[in-house]
């Protein structure tokens, strides 16, 4: 977004909740993602050579987030199949662990700390949701779920994977961000491929919690950005820039100028 790539957002956002150690799953032709984090000092020593401190403090930002480790997932088969390749980074004593899908922006953020806190309080996974009303729902995972005393925590009794409008179980969708217990991974080796052919997230959350794994759902009522298709990324794209210091003003004049003409 602007000039900061969806990868390095959501490294920011894991930073900001208290995460140490960000994991990339990436396919084999993909250094460049992880590339984006490693240091670069002979850019960094122009930089500070001639003055330009802001571009430097740019520069060394992605660097000094977050310790990034890479793995490879060798084929496409699927989310589900692409979070159980992180199980052996797990360290024995670490419990659970977030996801992020960096092409699912969710703003403002800091969704995360409050999964977190809801993990306290009533352990197992816990998923963030978004109120989805209408057929755009058949886009998602659905949550079938109950209410608790916080209308914006929900104990979820069943996920299904892109069903069709007319079966969505609600209108509460997954969005890109989960605190998983480390049960997963033994989720993931015990289900077979589930929509598109793929090994699905979705359909190890609903095994978890068929066997009486506590998972919860915070509903997130701010905003949600998929730049994972382009529609939604020029949307993103316009979104950030007119909320941005430097270019903001001008684009919303110019805009405004280009839909009159
Ligand atoms: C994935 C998940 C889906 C979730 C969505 C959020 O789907 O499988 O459950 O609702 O991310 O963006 P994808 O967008 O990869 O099709």
């Amino acid at each position: 977004m602007i000039d900061t790539p969806g990868i390095e957002l959501v490294a920011a956002e894991a930073a900001a909740a208290g995460a140490r150690q960000l994991l990339i799953v990436t396919s084999p032709d993909k250094d460049a993602v992880a590339a984006h984090f490693a240091p670069q000092p002979e850019l960094e020593a122009t930089l500070k050579e001639r003055g330009k401190d802001a571009l430097l403090a740019k520069v060394r930002r992605a660097s000094e987030l977050i310790e990034v480790r890479t793995v490879t997932q060798a084929e496409p088969r699927g989310l589900g199949h692409a979070v159980g390749c992180a199980a052996g980074a797990l360290a024995d004593d670490e419990q659970a662990f977030a996801v992020l899908l960096p092409d699912d922006l969710v703003l403002p953020t800091g969704v995360l700390s409050r999964m977190a806190e809801v993990r306290a309080e009533h352990g197992g996974s816990v998923l963030c949701a978004f109120d989805i009303p209408g057929p755009e729902i058949s886009a998602y995972g659905v949550f079938e779920v109950a209410d608790t005393d916080d209308p914006d925590v929900k104990r979820v009794h069943g996920m299904v994977e892109k069903p069709p409008p007319d079966q969505a179980p609600s209108s509460f969708a997954a969005a890109g961000r989960y605190i998983l217990d480390r049960a997963i991974f033994d989720a993931l080796e015990r289900v077979t491929p589930g929509a598109g052919g793929e090994l699905q997230l979705t359909d190890a959350v609903a095994l978890l919690i068929s066997e009486g794994h506590p998972v919860h759902v915070v509903v997130h009522r701010g905003e949600r950005h998929d730049l994972g298709n382009p529609g939604g990324y020029v949307r993103a794209f316009v979104d950030f820039a007119l909320r941005d210091p430097d270019y903001g003003d001008e684009l919303r004049a110019w805009l405004a100028a280009r839909l009159e003409g």
